[in-house]
């Protein structure tokens, strides 16, 4: 969700900004710009924006022959105006250009003021106002990161900008508070970016801004400075991602190699538990020895596909581990007057680490006293992983396709071994079922590896979803969370309406929709609930409800007439939801290839959702 690159160098840097923008354009966004000083001819700012993709402002920038060595560039995901060329960044103030990402709340008041100082404004963003504050600024205070550190202290909100300004063609400036900002060190200059993955085309030494950064980049060195002035100095890390990460290699979409790299991601996230017997605390920090101690219940906070991770965790932590868990949307949780007991373990669960609902509910949980925090999470050095005492970093790889995938069955891995924590704190795990647990996970992405063998099955299931617009899913128990999934997938991707149920709750209301046109997935794994669950199938086959039924190869469904099955393997136990999920995801994704949808960029979605 908006991304920016920020580049001052002694080379062109207007094809690193390119470059740059389409690795950020995973994250989402409808329209694209760039604005640049020093070039051959001129030291005056010039800035090309488009509506739409990346490759329409690349052409632009082809036609105009554009070339500097300072410049600024940004993806938009519209919040404030529709999407348009006039609402698309940079926005521009008498000669200071400015790119944002986050939304700034108090924009209404800072236009006004402004408006009343004779500022013209020409887009409906709140970003406008922070140009014309910077130039404010600058008839006072000339110096442009001084300019810069007093107007980022008037805004109220979450931000990550990048500032330039033709009369100071040698530095560019950046701050960030609340949205994701890091600087790259390279042999030519040094870069801003919003993600790691902007930079690796250029380096990957990479320094993460704390919230309340203000740095200024110059072509050989990097200041930063805090809100009120004082210098502070951030470590560089060299970021373990290689530029080949970003690569579909055989695949045709990235959500598809992803789906495909869930054996080799689950066995990553596993890393030193892979083949041993037990497990221990110190897997998710230092301090988890003392900050499980003690511990009453578990809180999980997060959105969307995390969300339904969680979900899942809830059957296996109340099981296994004997511990209450209630599971909560991020972006109501933190506006809810919930009762707090600091014995709680609080899991933030986020594949990106930056989700603004998720981030907030968790500084919340601990405004109310709850101190024992864990992060769930994909991204390393992300704000959700800092803002945490504990963290396990699922090492699923850089997940670009908007639908998660890899990053979910990474989670639930996750955690099954804070289950077995927790239940072995307990006093609740023997010795002989940590060993069978133990055992079955780490056999995980072999029998991933099987299910993916669907594909081919899957894809002719999909031809006949592809012209429905609704659809039905069904789970009981740990597999109603994969029923929600597979609906979330499959909507999300393909456009088709699709809703599921606990399979108990058909009778209760959502039985009435069920006729011939509405097809109805039913996850089906040999389990406790699998009699339950077939009457409930009955009861959409006397309704004449067509049925497609991913079953265990041990659940004793046969097919017939409008019941169709794919058979899985034998059914995998606890773990059996980390399989089932599988092929709802390669479900989602044919139906997609077949309705000729934008898989991995969906409609009006972003990848990092880092906005409220
Ligand atoms: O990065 P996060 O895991 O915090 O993201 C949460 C949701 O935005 C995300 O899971 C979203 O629901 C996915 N696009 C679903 O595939």
């Amino acid at each position: 969700m908006c991304g920016i690159v920020v580049a001052i160098a002694t080379r062109n840097i207007v094809p690193v900004l390119i470059e740059g923008l389409s690795r950020l354009e995973y994250r989402g966004y409808d329209s694209a710009g760039l604005a640049v000083v020093g070039g051959e001819n001129s030291d005056k700012l010039v800035r090309l924006r488009a509506c739409g993709r990346v490759a329409e402002l690349a052409a632009l920038v082809e036609m105009s022959r554009l070339s500097a060595s300072l410049g600024i560039a940004h993806t938009r995901w519209a919040t404030h105006g529709a999407p348009s060329e006039i609402n698309a960044h940079p926005h521009v103030s008498e000669g200071v250009a400015v790119v944002h990402n986050g939304i700034i709340e108090n924009f209404e008041t800072l236009r006004a003021g402004l408006q009343a100082r004779g500022y013209v404004f020409v887009s409906d963003t709140d970003t406008e106002a922070i140009a014309h504050l910077i130039h404010h600024k600058r008839q006072t205070t000339p110096d442009l990161f001084e300019a810069v550190r007093l107007a980022v202290g008037e805004l109220e909100g979450a931000y990550a900008i990048g500032v330039i300004a033709d009369s100071d063609p040698a530095r560019a400036v950046v701050a960030r508070h609340g949205a994701p900002l890091l600087l790259g060190i390279g042999e030519e200059g040094m870069y801003a970016a919003s993600d790691t993955a902007a930079l690796l085309q250029v380096t990957r030494k990479v320094i993460y801004l704390e919230d309340g950064d203000i740095a200024e980049l110059s072509r050989e060195a990097i200041r930063i400075v805090r809100a009120g002035g004082e210098p502070v100095e951030r470590q560089a890390h060299l970021s373990s991602l290689m530029p080949d990460a970003m690569e579909l290699g055989p695949y045709r979409h990235f959500m598809q190699k992803e789906i495909f790299e869930q054996p080799q991601a689950i066995s990553n996230t596993l890393g030193l538990v892979l083949g041993s017997h037990s497990v221990q605390e110190g897997l998710f920090g230092a301090q988890a020895f003392d900050l499980f101690d003690g511990v009453r219940q578990v809180l999980v906070l997060a959105c969307g596909t995390s969300y339904h991770a969680g979900l899942v965790a809830r059957y296996w932590l109340e099981a296994v581990a004997g511990l209450p868990v209630s599971v909560e949307i991020a972006s109501e949780y933190r506006y809810r007057k919930s009762v707090a007991d600091p014995a709680t373990l609080v899991v933030a669960v986020s594949q990106s680490g930056e989700t603004a609902d998720t981030l907030a509910a968790l500084k919340y949980a601990r405004e109310l006293g709850m101190k024992r925090t864990l992060a769930i999470c994909n991204v390393p050095e992300s704000a959700i992983v800092r803002e945490a005492a504990l963290r396990f970093i699922t090492r699923a790889g850089p997940e670009i396709g908007v639908a998660s995938t890899k990053a979910f069955t990474t989670q639930l891995v996750v955690f099954a071994l804070l289950t077995l924590v927790l239940a072995k704190r307990n006093g609740r795990l023997s010795g002989s079922e940590e060993k069978k647990h133990m055992t079955a996970l780490c056999h995980l992405p072999v029998a991933v590896q099987k299910v993916l063998e669907l594909e081919p099955e899957i894809g002719r299931w999909a031809q006949r979803f592809a012209g429905k617009e609704h659809a039905l899913f069904l789970g009981r128990g740990q597999h109603w969370p994969i029923a929600m999934e597979g609906a979330l997938k499959l909507k999300e991707i393909s456009y088709i309406h699709a809703e599921a149920y606990a399979a108990g709750e058909l009778k209760h209301g959502p039985l009435a929709l069920v006729d011939e046109r509405m097809p109805v997935i039913a996850v089906s794994p040999a389990d406790d609930l699998l009699e339950k669950l077939k009457s409930n199938l009955q009861e959409v086959r006397a309704r004449g409800g067509e049925l497609y039924v991913f079953a265990d190869d041990d659940c004793g469904i046969a097919a017939s007439e409008c019941l169709h099955i794919m058979r899985m393997p034998e059914h995998y136990g606890m773990l059996s939801p980390v399989l089932h999920v599988v092929p709802m995801q390669l479900l989602a994704y044919h139906v997609a290839l077949v309705r000729g949808t934008d898989v991995d960029k969906p409609r009006n979605l972003a990848k990092s959702v880092t906005v409220e």
